[in-house]
């Protein structure tokens, strides 16, 4: 952005910006000096009105990945940038491998008799009421699912396909081998409860969203579903992708037309059909089914009483045919823009959300997209009153990132290095809510301090509490999801809130679990017991269900733009980094001890040693507590760029310490050596994942499913090659940990 940004300056701005004081950061510093004015110009120019306007535009039509709907979306917010006054938008192309559907071809489950005529079909596709267009069908389908036809009488019902579900299923005996298993949505990711299954033998998996999940019923014991309530009506699918990791045929590489391309045989994709079902289809399925009663936490909320399995009345068989075309090469388009930094417009705060959604994105990623061009519309009203960032914002709108993490994967393998080194932090926004009852982030520990930092300037959209006395977002947060294993203050309440852990669930993967820029995720959740987006992927995911049934006011969807626009303010105008070390110091420490505990009979048992590693932790905690120290005896007010250079790229390099060029043990496109997906569920992260990928027997590949309590022999060939991995997987963290504390001190010893 440069300054013949034509926009107008109005006196308004300006008086309205002093009529606002009131309602927000009444408990804002004292100091009258820039950065607060610009905080409250900031805060202000965040319009629910506008954000209301752009996300009206995103989800006018269904726009998954690489559809005419998708480039609609994508060349909208390249159209919106453009009059916001951005002269430097630019489009990223990559070709990628897709999952879809010919819609002459569609999916199908049906069961059949013995002797072979069809009883009964599940429906193909969705529509939701308030599309006008009558001609719009979503086919129900799972990408990257195998294309191939199963047909069983072998149907077993695991009920979240959970690993402690299988566990739990292995005292009946079942043979799961070659049967068709049927599981809930909900409580891990979709692509993890099929590898699970694939692990087991599965001829196929067909996935319901059940009623106690999407539809439970209301303290009247009635059951409204959209488009009267948020919860799921009987024919609501949910679609999803069962992949996360960049594009198939280009691993660890950017998806360019020229690049090398791995032959199709060589590309990691599940090998057993996979099915979405409505509650309504699922019932039909599940009311068939013989065999032992399921135990009572797996019955769900059908009218049925929910069996086990393996055969089904009559001699019946369930058929599932799937069609998906798995090699779909498609160009998707990144839209990115940026306001260049004055002092160091080579480091950048990257802000991403991806613009392509299942269906119509009301939720699921629009909301979020709408946000962006509403921060993106408040960053160039301070431009415009004379901010200028010390460093680089970008904006990034994310392609395919439904279709496996794909648009922000490949960009961070096109410009890996480049971004590793100057990218201070990633912020991203994919969906702005799954309730209203409290906020909810998940970062790295040195984000804690920023992220609560920022979210005591929010005004609290949640107008009940405001009237109780709790003014910002933060008050909220920290009364209803405190983190209680912090600190309490002198009367018990916990001092700071909760933040979660990333896992690979949306674009933050690359950027951290690949590059090792901290980063963070924002959104609203409902209470723990109730259903978080029951209409989550569904056709029902539109404007109307955003709107009027969730945030009525788009109140919610203010605070989290505000949440962004003050982080990208603080990020990229503050002299020193936000980052707090001291923190992730604090947590590693903790977490370390916390493995230590759980492990350590186990480790001794295979001799292996840890007395290096350990003192590597307390080596980086100290080094943390230190560089904090001295950091703060600096008077960042007058400091000298260069010092604060260095300071900077201290903190920078510090997390860049952790990454492993070679990838974990078995996950060759994840770096991180201290946090990763966990392999049983990759929506959260996992601590050392390279110790931990071999200690928890039910996540490896191996035959291995039981620890034993004999004692270590070295004619075990199990534990032999168990104890040589794991200390492999010790001395790899010992040392990025011994690295990284070097990064601490700026001369090389
Ligand atoms: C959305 O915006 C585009 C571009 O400005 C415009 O052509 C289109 O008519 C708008 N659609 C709606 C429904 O507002
Ligand atoms: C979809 O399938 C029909 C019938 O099998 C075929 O004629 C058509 O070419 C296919 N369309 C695409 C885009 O592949
Ligand atoms: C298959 O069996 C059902 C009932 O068992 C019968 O109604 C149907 O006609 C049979 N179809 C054929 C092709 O034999
Ligand atoms: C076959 O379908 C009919 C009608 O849908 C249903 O009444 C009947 O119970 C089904 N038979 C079996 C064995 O499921
Ligand atoms: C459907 O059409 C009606 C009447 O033209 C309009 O009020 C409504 O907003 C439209 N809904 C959508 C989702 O376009
Ligand atoms: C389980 O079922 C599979 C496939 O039918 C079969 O090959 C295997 O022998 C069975 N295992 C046991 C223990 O019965
Ligand atoms: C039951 O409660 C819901 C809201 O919780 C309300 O919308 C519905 O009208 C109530 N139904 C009856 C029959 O009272
Ligand atoms: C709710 O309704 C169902 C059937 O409609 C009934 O079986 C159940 O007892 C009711 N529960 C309560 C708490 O009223
Ligand atoms: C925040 O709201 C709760 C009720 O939700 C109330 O108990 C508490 O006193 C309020 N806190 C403040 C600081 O006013
Ligand atoms: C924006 O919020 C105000 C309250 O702050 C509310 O009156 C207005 O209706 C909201 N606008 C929209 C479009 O929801
Ligand atoms: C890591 O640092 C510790 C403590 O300084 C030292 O004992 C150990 O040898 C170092 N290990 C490596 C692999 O550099």
């Amino acid at each position: 952005m440069r300054s013949s940004l034509v926009i107008t300056i109005c006196a308004s701005i300006t008086a309205m910006v002093v009529i606002i004081v009131v309602t927000m950061v009444v408990t804002l510093s004292t100091d009258t000096g820039g950065p607060v004015n610009y905080h409250r110009l900031l805060l202000h120019s965040i319009d629910n009105t506008s954000i209301n306007h752009f996300l009206r535009n995103l989800t006018q039509k269904p726009h998954p990945s690489g559809s005419e709907g998708d480039k609609e979306v994508w060349g909208y917010v390249e159209e919106v940038w453009r009059q916001q006054g951005y002269d430097n938008v630019r489009r990223e192309s990559y070709q990628v491998v897709i999952s879809t559907l010919n819609s002459t071809n569609p999916n199908k489950v049906s069961t059949v008799r013995t002797n072979g005529t069809t009883n009964w079909s599940a429906t193909t596709w969705q529509t939701s009421p308030d599309n006008n267009n009558t001609n719009t069908f979503i086919y129900n389908y799972n990408g990257f699912s195998a294309t191939d036809t199963v047909q069983r009488s072998s149907v077993v019902y695991v009920n979240y396909g959970l690993e402690e579900d299988y566990e739990e299923l292995k005292d009946t005996k079942i043979n799961l081998s070659d049967s068709i298993l049927i599981m809930r949505y909900g409580q891990n990711f979709r692509g993890d409860k099929v590898r699970s299954a694939e692990r087991r033998g599965a001829a196929a998996v067909l996935l319901y969203s059940d009623p106690a999940d999407v539809a439970p019923p209301t303290n009247n014991n009635t059951t409204t579903t959209y488009p009267d309530s948020v919860y799921a009506p009987p024919d609501a699918v949910q679609l999803g992708a069962l992949r996360l990791q960049g594009d198939l045929r280009t691993p660890g590489y950017p998806a360019f037309e020229w690049a090398y391309h791995l032959a199709e045989s060589e590309w990691d994709l599940p090998t057993i059909p996979v099915h979405p079902l409505s509650y309504q289809d699922a019932s039909h399925i599940l009311s068939l089914m013989k065999g032992a009663e399921a135990p009572p936490h797996w019955q769900g909320g059908l009218d049925l009483v929910y069996h086990l399995g393996p055969g089904l009345a009559d001699g019946e068989e369930v058929r599932i045919e799937t069609n998906n075309i798995n090699n779909d090469i498609t160009t998707l388009t990144n839209v990115m823009t940026m306001i260049e930094g004055s002092q160091e417009p080579d480091r950048y705060v990257v802000l991403g959300n991806h613009h392509d959604a299942w269906t119509y994105g009301g939720v699921d990623p629009s909301g979020a997209t709408a946000a962006l061009l509403e921060v993106s519309r408040a960053l160039v009203s301070l431009y415009n009153n004379g901010w200028r960032p010390l460093r680089t914002v970008v904006l990034c709108a994310w392609g395919g990132e439904e279709q496996g993490i794909l648009g922000s994967t490949e960009f961070t393998e096109h410009l890996g290095a480049v971004l590793g080194d100057r990218t201070v932090v990633y912020l991203n926004l994919d969906m702005i809510m799954s309730g209203t009852y409290s906020f909810d982030a998940k970062g790295v520990p040195h984000l804690h301090d920023a992220i609560f930092s920022a979210a005591k300037l929010v005004p609290n959209p949640d107008l009940a509490e405001v009237e109780a006395g709790n003014t910002t977002l933060y008050d909220t947060w920290v009364l209803r999801r405190p983190d209680n294993l912090q600190e309490t203050d002198v009367e018990g309440a916990a001092t700071t809130p909760l933040v979660g852990t990333l896992g690979t669930g949306s674009d933050f993967r690359p950027f951290f679990f690949n590059l090792g820029v901290p980063s963070l995720d924002m959104v609203f959740v409902p209470e723990q017991s109730e259903p978080s987006l029951p209409l989550y992927h569904t056709a029902y995911e539109t404007y109307h269900l955003a709107t009027t049934l969730m945030d009525p006011h788009l109140l919610y969807h203010q605070a989290a733009a505000r949440m962004w626009a003050v982080l990208a303010y603080e990020f990229s105008s503050q002299t020193i980094l936000p980052l707090n070390l001291q923190a992730f110091g604090s947590f590693l420490q903790a977490e370390w001890d916390r493995f230590f505990k759980e492990f350590r009979v186990e480790l001794s048992r295979l001799q292996v040693t840890t007395d290096h590693l350990k003192e590597a932790v307390s080596k980086l905690r100290t080094a943390t507590n230190t560089f904090h120290d001295n950091l703060q005896s600096v008077n960042t007010d007058d400091i000298q760029p260069l010092v604060a250079r260095r300071y900077n790229d201290a903190m920078m390099l510090m997390d860049r310490c952790l990454l492993s060029p070679k990838g974990l043990q078995g996950r060759p496109l994840i770096n991180h050596v201290v946090l990763a997906p966990k392999w049983s569920n990759e929506y959260v992260w996992e601590v050392f994942p390279g110790l931990r990928d071999l200690l928890q027997p039910t996540t490896t590949t191996t035959t291995t499913t039981t620890t034993t309590t004999t004692t270590f022999t070295n004619s075990d060939p199990d534990d032999t090659r168990k104890a040589d991995q794991l200390r492999q997987q010790v001395a790899i963290l010992t040392h990025h940990l011994n690295m990284s504390a070097a990064a601490l001190t700026f001369t090389p010893w």
